[in-house]
């Protein structure tokens, strides 16, 4: 499922493969999000066409709005959203935390009133992989509880082993459910060998948690691995702490995950801090960044993000960078901005669209940086470059 072909010498970077149901993708790697089962302003035409080998749909979102019986009707989100390549399902864990209201914590689950109409609800380990599967995710999160930052010991201790405690019941129904459940599965013996692709299953991933104490990152770590999971994430980060306590988070709980699994850094980050986390033997990364900051007029460059509607740029020719889509660089500065000046959409689609082909491109060059052995002078000359000019 996961296949290691190569890890860097200087560092712990590695290039990998990782197969799912929808297709292999190449680690490390960057997944677009699609909250609600799409990428915002882009078409997913658009996201084959700027190299996205995997975007990422939200349990808590698609459950309130269109509902299960909406997917359901339509076979699962591939189908439903008219993407044929491999989803990415968050649990909802982290949603109900940062978006729901009135959140009540038991051994069962997570009661709340919702951010649409308040009504309430309660997500369950159980329900939410319920959901995935039904949503039809390639991999699937487990349910847990990410604890806010700063947080003290004691309850990131009990935080965690309820975590742990849900990650048991989450893998129990993956394990007896989802080969009658995940729209897209067919039975094996159905299909004839040669067009068998070599995972016709859904994939589930733990989520390593711990907050800002090593020991706890360990123990999450060592019980997830104990329960077995196809992948493993380090969630609870990008919750308002420092970048030196995201960057120890990372060094406290990589080194006690599994060399033959993936491992993905939830909600990161900017393009230096995907390139020291790659640095630190991270293959997955997601973020809303590139496509939110894209509607508030940011534009990624390799020295630094710009705002296009800067009066610098009124009368600027150049394209947003040299090496952007060739979608956007038939644009000048000066046309972007004046479209972002005018509120004309196409500015919010341009900008999305250069944002994520900067991040994707950025993946890329590390791949091949790290096949070429030239990992680290890569990724000390982007950081070296995107800080000394970023303003
Ligand atoms: N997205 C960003 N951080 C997290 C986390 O800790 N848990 C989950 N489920 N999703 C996340």
């Amino acid at each position: 499922m996961f296949k290691l072909l190569k890890t860097d010498e200087k560092t712990k970077a590695r290039r990998g493969e990782l197969t799912t149901a929808h297709g292999v993708i190449q680690t490390p790697i960057f997944m677009p999000v699609g909250t609600q089962g799409t990428v915002k302003t882009l078409h997913p035409d658009d996201l084959v066409d700027l190299g996205s080998q995997i975007i990422l749909g939200n349990t808590y979102h698609l459950n309130l709005r269109p509902g299960l019986e909406v997917i359901r009707a339509a076979q699962g989100l591939h189908k439903f959203s008219s993407w044929d390549e491999p989803i990415l399902t968050d649990s909802g864990g982290f949603q109900v935390w940062s978006l729901a209201k009135l959140r009540k914590i038991s051994e069962k689950g997570v009661e709340f009133a919702n951010h649409l109409d308040g009504s309430k609800m309660m997500m369950t380990p159980e329900n939410s992989m319920e959901i995935q599967a039904t949503l039809g995710s390639d991999i699937a999160m487990l349910f847990d509880e990410c604890p806010p930052y700063p947080c003290d010991e004691k309850y990131a201790e009990e935080s965690l082993a309820l975590t742990t405690r849900w990650a048991k019941r989450c893998k129990i129904w993956h394990d007896e459910n989802i080969d009658t459940v995940v729209p897209w599965q067919v039975d094996p013996s159905q299909i004839d060998d040669d067009k068998k692709t070599p995972v016709k299953r859904q994939l589930a991933f733990g989520i390593v948690q711990g907050s800002t104490f090593a020991h706890l990152r360990e123990r999450s770590a060592k019980e997830l691995i104990e329960i077995g999971f196809d992948g493993y994430a380090v969630g609870g980060i990008s919750v308002g702490e420092p970048e030196h306590e995201m960057i120890r988070a990372i060094d406290n709980a990589v080194p006690h995950l599994p060399e033959d699994k993936p491992r993905y850094a939830m909600g990161l980050g900017t393009p230096p801090q995907m390139l020291e986390m790659i640095a630190r033997g991270v293959d997955m990364f997601d973020c809303v960044m590139p496509t939110r900051v894209a509607r508030h007029g940011l534009a990624f460059t390799h020295d630094g993000p710009i705002h296009i509607k800067n009066k610098e740029f009124e009368l600027d020719q150049r394209p947003l960078t040299e090496t952007t889509h060739p979608s956007v660089r038939r644009f000048t500065r000066s046309y972007i901005r004046h479209l972002w000046r005018a509120k004309e959409m196409l500015a919010l689609r341009l900008l999305s669209y250069h944002n994520l082909h900067f991040y994707l491109q950025l993946m890329e060059q590390a791949r091949e940086a790290i096949e070429a052995g030239t990992f680290s002078e890569f990724k000390d000359a982007f950081i070296g470059r995107y800080t000394a000019n970023s303003k």
